[in-house]
């Protein structure tokens, strides 16, 4: 369950918790065409509470309303102006941010060009997406039987809300199945994704990931550990893997903004390396922390203060 916050941000008001809702004729809520983002606060070692990355997801969220031709309302300075304000009003030192721009009620039916757009931005408290174990210990994870669309069946570098019953079935699936969480292949076999979460895998000291032009989301976290690898002199490879190679793999990890970086310990009942969290993993973990949520200050312009 969501923790109930004081107020939500809908249309340039901030407007209490229960008063937030839309419209059943809401076009989105038939149709699955929204826009939306997973952002995190934390709170860092200086005591103060900083966006992770806030400008590259407002961009990714504008991004998908251009691939999915809807118009935003807002520009990308006015929805990062409430990211911050809907932390603030609601006292949050640390969080989740969620921002959402969809189409409201009008017309019904496929092409209802000029129902308005909506835009809401809400933000909730959210631990360790996979469970408090999971960063230490890892995750057993099972290959879905559902594909990953195809990149001309939708729009794969989009993160647009009807979408991701893709991602729910996987999850489903893996879960019913006694998993922790689904690896999603494409219809050719390629290795792309979690559900919610983009997919490394080392071997031999090198870290490999789907390349961009596979049916995955351009994770800002991906971007993240990429950078921070390529910094600490961990060669990586953006490349095509197939099932074999993750089972064959010396350690596999998820990237994701709700994941951060988690640790797979089984895939489709095969042990990685040596069934825990290996030692790439654990050294890319420890400084994605450091820099989110601890005192590693070399990349300011990740962070956005909030107070
Ligand atoms: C399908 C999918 N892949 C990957 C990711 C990871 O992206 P990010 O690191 O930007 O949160 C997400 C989360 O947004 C996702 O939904």
């Amino acid at each position: 369950m969501v923790d109930k916050v004081k107020s939500i941000w809908m249309d340039g008001k901030l407007v209490p918790w229960e008063e937030a809702n839309v419209h059943v004729l809401t076009h989105s809520f038939h149709y699955g065409v929204a826009a939306f983002e997973g952002i995190r606060a934390y709170k860092r070692a200086d005591g103060k509470t900083y966006i992770f990355r806030l400008t590259d997801h407002i961009q990714r969220l504008l991004d998908t309303c251009h691939l999915a031709l809807m118009k935003p309302t807002y520009d990308r300075e006015a929805i990062e102006r409430a990211c911050i304000e809907v932390l603030a009003a609601n006292h949050m030192e640390e969080g989740y941010l969620r921002p959402i721009i969809y189409m409201g009620e009008g017309a019904m039916g496929i092409y209802a060009p000029d129902n308005p757009v909506k835009t809401s931005v809400i933000a909730w408290k959210w631990g360790r997406y996979l469970g408090a174990s999971a960063i230490e210990e890892g995750i057993r994870t099972k290959v879905s039987s559902f594909a990953r669309m195809h990149v001309n069946i939708n729009l794969p570098k989009a993160k647009m809300t009807g979408q991701y019953t893709n991602s729910v079935l996987a999850k489903r699936e893996a879960k019913l199945g006694g998993y922790d969480e689904a690896i999603l292949l494409d219809v050719q076999g390629n290795v792309c994704e979690g559900t919610g979460e983009n997919i490394f895998v080392i071997k031999g000291g090198v870290l490999h990931t789907p390349d961009l032009a596979c049916s995955v989301l351009a994770g800002i976290t991906r971007d993240t550990i990429l950078r921070i690898a390529r910094e600490d002199g961990i060669p990586v490879s953006e490349c095509r893997l197939t099932r074999e190679q993750l089972w064959l793999a010396d350690e596999v990890f998820f990237t994701g903004t709700a994941a951060e970086v988690t640790p797979v310990r089984e895939v489709d009942d095969r042990t990685i390396g040596k069934g825990g969290r290996g030692p790439i993993t654990k050294a890319l973990q420890a400084r994605y922390f450091d820099i989110v949520s601890g005192s590693d200050n070399r990349h300011p312009e990740w962070l956005t203060l909030v107070s």
